[in-house]
């Protein structure tokens, strides 16, 4: 990790990727490790409310709306999130955040899905209140590693009493890839998150596929751990 510490990416690089169409991160089906790993989030709770730091244009939130849960999103690129809207077929709203000087919201008519673009730090419970669940898939892998340490504070600041997080990380050898996603090792996942919550690893799998090779590595372990507030 040591290797990528200093590697800061700026929100316009984001956008400037969205409006090149470098999107490779985007899976244009629900992701395997939500769909094997829901009924641990869920807990046979219904209508629970979702969190989706990052969320780019996932389809995991129309999946998890269609089963009737309310989903709230927050992505920098409005580009990503007129194509999430459009590409899923949904109708949308567009409304100004007072609370969020220059933000925005996009919501669905049925009001299942909002997502806010903005900087996620300027996001808060002020905002939506706490969740039940939280899907971080190419999230923590995704923000600056200086910034981890402020993401992990406003995530735990998030997460209701019985939330239940799930959290997606990639293992690879930084030395030989820059990032983003960056390296998220289980010590990195420990030292953020150990003191407030229970940290289960629920799933580690090989992750390398051949879009990969692009990046200068020959593996990649994707691992999914889920998080709980402990109990005090
Ligand atoms: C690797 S992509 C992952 C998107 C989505 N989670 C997925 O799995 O497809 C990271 C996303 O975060 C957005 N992003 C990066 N930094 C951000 C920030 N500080 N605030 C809000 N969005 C940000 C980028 O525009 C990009 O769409």
């Amino acid at each position: 990790m040591e290797v990528q510490s200093d590697r800061v990416m700026a929100l316009t690089e984001w956008e400037e990727r969205w409006n090149q169409g470098r999107t490779g991160f985007h899976q244009s089906h629900v992701h395997r490790m939500l769909k094997n790993n829901i009924d641990k989030i869920l807990c046979g709770r219904q209508q629970i409310r979702f969190f989706f730091p990052l969320c780019g244009k996932a389809v995991d939130m129309k999946w998890l709306a269609d089963m009737g849960h309310i989903v709230v999103g927050v992505e920098y690129s409005e580009k990503g999130i007129k194509l999430f809207f459009e590409e899923q077929g949904l109708q949308y709203q567009e409304e100004p955040v007072p609370t969020i000087p220059g933000a925005k919201v996009f919501k669905s008519s049925d009001g299942k899905i909002s997502i806010y673009q903005c900087d996620l730090y300027k996001f808060s419970s002020a905002i939506e209140g706490q969740f039940d669940g939280i899907w971080d898939r190419g999230s923590l892998v995704a923000i600056n590693p200086c910034d981890r340490p402020k993401y992990a504070t406003l995530i735990k600041s998030l997460m209701k009493k019985d939330c239940r997080y799930l959290l997606d990380t990639l293992e690879y050898n930084p030395e030989l890839h820059q990032g983003p996603p960056f390296f998220v090792p289980e010590e990195a996942v420990k030292s953020l998150y150990g003191e407030a919550c229970d940290i289960e690893l629920l799933q580690a799998e090989d992750g390398f596929e051949e879009r990969h090779k692009a990046w200068g590595i020959d593996s990649l372990l994707e691992k999914v751990y889920l998080l709980t507030l402990k109990a005090n």
